[in-house]
């Protein structure tokens, strides 16, 4: 595996390959629901190049940029082990050298779920993976649907923008008990730890009142918000039912829908998600 840590020498890097090239674009601290992204970008290109920046344009001001967790040598290792051909390692510095003089904003999709709890946060994203995709031109880019308002995101990014990018977006990879594999997970406390499959839990109620065939949003999102606050300390941020991948609020389920969770524990936020089609099974793979 070869290790990267300068922007110049990564446009070097791909200029002229007449490969296909799979892009996992990660913030680190890598758990199993990063190396199922590779697993699935090996199959589908030549080389597989993964990027580990901690983006301090997506953090707000009283958020954990700070204390995001790193270990780059480990997750030197495990990316190595995984197959992963180029490891990105590119600096702060390199990334935005000067003050930016240019503002990315998205409207589309942000005044819902965490675009409206954390404001400023997919311009961050965007911001970065514009820079990402141009400097290592990837024919795929792949992306986990545990944060599947940012998929959303990054579909209207590269749509509306003709970026010459597919993305893909997978399932998302859970613990034993049902929590969704975080990086923050290690900032829970034991108790919260346990409380935090309650997410899950949740969701799969709401899940299964859609198969049994209640159709209105409100009494869904009423029951999985009384099972979760029951079931755990953590302050529900949101609790949403929206069309997806447009994110429109919905008086009915006729329709692919998401429903989706955030919840505040003391030292880690949480988000997790479903998505369903309108008789409430499960859609977990999107490209
Ligand atoms: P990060 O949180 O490190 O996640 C990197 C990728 O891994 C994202 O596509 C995310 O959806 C996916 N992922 C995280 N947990 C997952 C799980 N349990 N199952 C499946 N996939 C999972 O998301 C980001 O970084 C950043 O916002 C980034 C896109 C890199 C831009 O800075």
């Amino acid at each position: 595996m070869k290790i990267i840590r300068s922007v110049q020498m990564m446009m070097k890097e791909v200029a002229n390959v007449n490969k296909k090239i799979g892009f996992v674009p990660t913030m680190g601290f890598l758990h199993a629901g990063h190396l199922s992204l590779v697993k699935e970008a090996k199959q589908e290109n030549d080389i597989v190049v993964m990027s580990i920046f901690v983006n301090p344009l997506q953090f707000g001001p009283n958020e954990d940029f700070e204390r995001y967790p790193r270990d780059e040598q480990q997750d030197a290792k495990v990316a190595e082990q995984h197959g992963v051909d180029i490891l990105f390692l590119p600096t702060v510095d390199d990334m935005y050298p000067d003050e930016l003089g240019i503002k990315m904003t998205i409207n589309q999709g942000t005044d819902v779920l965490c675009g409206r709890s954390r404001p400023g946060h997919f311009d961050g994203v965007i911001t970065v993976l514009t820079k990402l995709f141009h400097i290592v031109q990837p024919n795929h880019a792949y992306f986990g649907l545990k944060d599947a308002q940012q998929f959303a995101v990054v579909n209207t990014l590269v749509t509306q923008l003709d970026f010459p990018v597919q993305i893909v977006g997978l399932p998302t990879i859970r613990e034993g008990d049902g929590l969704a594999k975080s990086s923050r997970n290690v900032y829970l406390s034991k108790i919260e730890r346990k409380e935090a499959k309650s997410l899950y839990l949740g969701l799969k109620l709401g899940q299964k009142l859609i198969v049994d065939g209640i159709k209105n949003p409100a009494t869904i999102i009423k029951e999985v918000k009384k099972f979760i606050s029951i079931n755990s300390s953590g302050k529900i941020d949101y609790i949403e039912l929206l069309s997806f991948p447009n994110l429109k609020s919905i008086t009915t389920i006729n329709q692919q829908v998401i429903l989706a969770v955030a919840v505040n524990f003391s030292n880690a936020r949480l988000i997790d998600n479903v998505i369903l089609n309108e008789e409430g099974s499960f859609i977990d793979r999107i490209s």
